[in-house]
C-alpha cells in the first residue's frame, strides 16, 4: 500500500507526510498481530510529542479476556518506557474500524486530545480528535486529581 486517500479530516494539524509515514508504521505493526481466533488484524503506531513512534499489534489469548488491543499494546509499550505525552495515534485494519471503548478512554488518561487517524488497508483513512470520538468523557479531574501536580 503506497497510496493514502483521505476521506474526511476536520481540523487536523499534522503534516500529510508524518500523517502518512504513520499509517505505514501501523500498517507494519499490522503483521505482528496474533489474532489466531478473531482473524482480526489491527496495527498501531504512536507518536510522541518528542518524535518517537512505538507500534503496537492486537494479541489474543486463547482465554479470550486476557486479549489486548493493538492501541493498548503501543500506548503501553511507551507508557513502560517513560513516555506519557502523545501527540496521535494511527490504528490500520481490513475495513477501517474504529478503536474500541476501552482503547479510547486510556488515550483519555494520557492524551485528552490526542489525534487519531483510522485507516484500511486500502489506504482510505479518516482523521478524529479524541474529543469527536469519546465525547463527556471521565477523567482524572472527575477524581479531583491534577495530574500536574502528579
Ligand atoms: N481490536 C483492537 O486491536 N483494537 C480495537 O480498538 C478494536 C478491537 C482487536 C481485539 C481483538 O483481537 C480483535 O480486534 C477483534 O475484536
Amino acid at each position: 500500500m503506497t497510496n493514502f486517500t483521505e476521506i474526511t479530516n476536520p481540523d487536523a494539524q499534522m503534516s500529510l507526510e508524518k500523517l502518512e509515514n504513520l499509517l505505514r508504521q501501523a500498517v507494519e505493526a499490522r503483521e505482528y498481530a496474533y489474532a489466531p481466533y478473531s482473524g482480526y488484524k489491527v496495527g498501531a503506531a504512536l507518536l510522541t510529542t518528542d518524535g518517537r513512534i512505538y507500534q503496537g499489534c492486537n494479541i489474543e489469548n486463547s482465554s479470550y479476556t486476557p486479549s489486548n488491543c493493538a492501541e493498548r499494546t503501543a500506548i503501553f509499550k511507551a507508557v513502560s518506557e517513560g513516555d506519557l505525552n502523545f501527540e496521535a495515534i494511527a490504528v490500520v485494519t481490513v475495513d477501517g474500524g474504529a478503536p474500541c471503548g476501552v482503547c479510547r478512554q486510556v488515550m483519555r488518561e494520557f492524551a485528552p486530545n490526542l489525534t487519531i487517524i483510522i485507516g484500511d488497508l486500502e489506504g482510505n483513512y479518516q482523521v478524529f480528535n479524541l474529543p469527536d470520538l469519546l465525547p463527556r468523557s471521565f477523567g482524572p479531574e472527575n477524581l479531583g486529581i491534577n495530574l500536574g501536580d502528579a
